[in-house]
């Protein structure tokens, strides 16, 4: 399944890259589309001009010993994270938002410590103003054996200042009853749902990109493009600038090429690195597959493996 998921964005690639690639940049540049570094989320943050970016999205290393992670001591991991942090705080728009998605960090394979903790202490150190902790909820991933099995991650939402960009309208998504009206009152006989749709709150149930998935990449950890769609359609207008300093294979940076604004990453991953710069070239092309940011989530009570095998009946499990 995973082979095949794989072929799918492999297949994806063949194309002529001469006047998408002509809009990537290896550095950043203003007039870029895409700014795509190779190389410490640092470097890439000195070269962006201060005040430029309107978000910032990202979804760091939890020094959890992923094959892209150097295992650091916590300490030295949240100095690690307060410096990102700070630099980003720099090339943040007076009106912008920063959304550090997180999990868990395990304690000496023992505890959890959820990172939205530490984190928003070093935002708050910056005066930043958490505006919502959105949970984002997935149903695929390893079993715990000796606690319950992480379901969810959150992405912690700051903005710079009290005024800030946030686009409702198109990130509104169908009400559960569109067609419940107001039985009392000045608008009795009225619709009362908005007809644009209502605000998706901050629960956000989104398939986590597993092996069967679309966009599958080799990368372990990445994003689902639609999850990323949300906030640069909410958080930035059309031309504004998108940095994700630990980009990956670039979610982010085609979240936001996808919806007419500029992305710059960067990733110390070579491999990373170039599969990004293929898929936000194919992103320029409008070529890219993915996954649509309000599909639902598929329903598993349609598939015969959901129901339960004869020989496996007649157990009390599940009262
Ligand atoms: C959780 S993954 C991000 C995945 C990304 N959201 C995506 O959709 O592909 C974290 C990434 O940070 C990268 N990384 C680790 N240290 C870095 C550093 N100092 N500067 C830039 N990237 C780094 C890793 O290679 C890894 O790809």
């Amino acid at each position: 399944m995973a082979k095949q998921a794989i072929k799918s964005f492999a297949d994806q690639m063949t194309f002529d890259t001469t006047e998408a690639a002509r809009k990537i940049s290896e550095r950043y540049s203003k007039t870029a589309t895409a700014t795509l570094f190779h190389g410490d989320r640092l470097e890439l943050i000195k070269q962006i001009p201060k005040g430029s970016a309107k978000l910032i999205v990202t979804s760091p290393p939890y020094n959890i010993g992923k094959e892209y992670e150097d295992y650091h001591s916590l300490d030295e991991y949240l100095e690690g994270q307060r410096a990102t942090i700070a630099a980003c705080h720099e090339i943040l728009a007076e009106d912008g938002s920063l959304c550090w998605q997180v999990g868990n960090h395990i304690v000496a394979k023992a505890e959890i410590l959820p990172l939205d903790i530490p984190i928003h202490k070093i935002c708050a150190d910056l005066g930043m103003h958490l505006r919502n902790r959105v949970i984002w909820h997935f149903e695929h991933g390893l079993h715990c054996k000796k606690r319950f099995s992480g379901r969810y991650e959150c992405i912690m939402w700051f903005t710079k200042a009290k005024e800030y960009v946030f686009n409702l309208d198109p990130v509104r998504v169908p009400q559960k009853y569109p067609g419940k009206k107001n039985y009392n009152g000045k608008k009795v006989g009225e619709y009362s749902c908005n007809p644009s749709g209502k605000n998706p709150s901050d629960l956000w149930i989104i398939p986590n990109v597993k092996s069967n998935h679309c966009e599958k990449t080799i990368h372990p950890c990445q994003y689902p493009i639609g999850l990323i769609e949300r906030l640069v359609l909410a958080l930035t207008n059309s031309g504004d600038l998108v940095v994700d300093p630990y980009a990956g294979v670039g979610s982010a940076l085609c979240a936001a090429v996808l919806n007419g604004r500029r992305g710059a990453g960067a990733d110390t991953n070579a491999e990373y690195s170039r599969i990004a710069r293929e898929r936000v070239t194919l992103a320029i092309q409008g070529k890219l597959t993915t996954r649509p940011m309000n599909k639902a989530v598929y329903d598993a009570s349609k598939s015969r493996l959901s129901v339960r095998p004869k020989e496996l009946s007649g157990e009390t499990l599940f009262k």
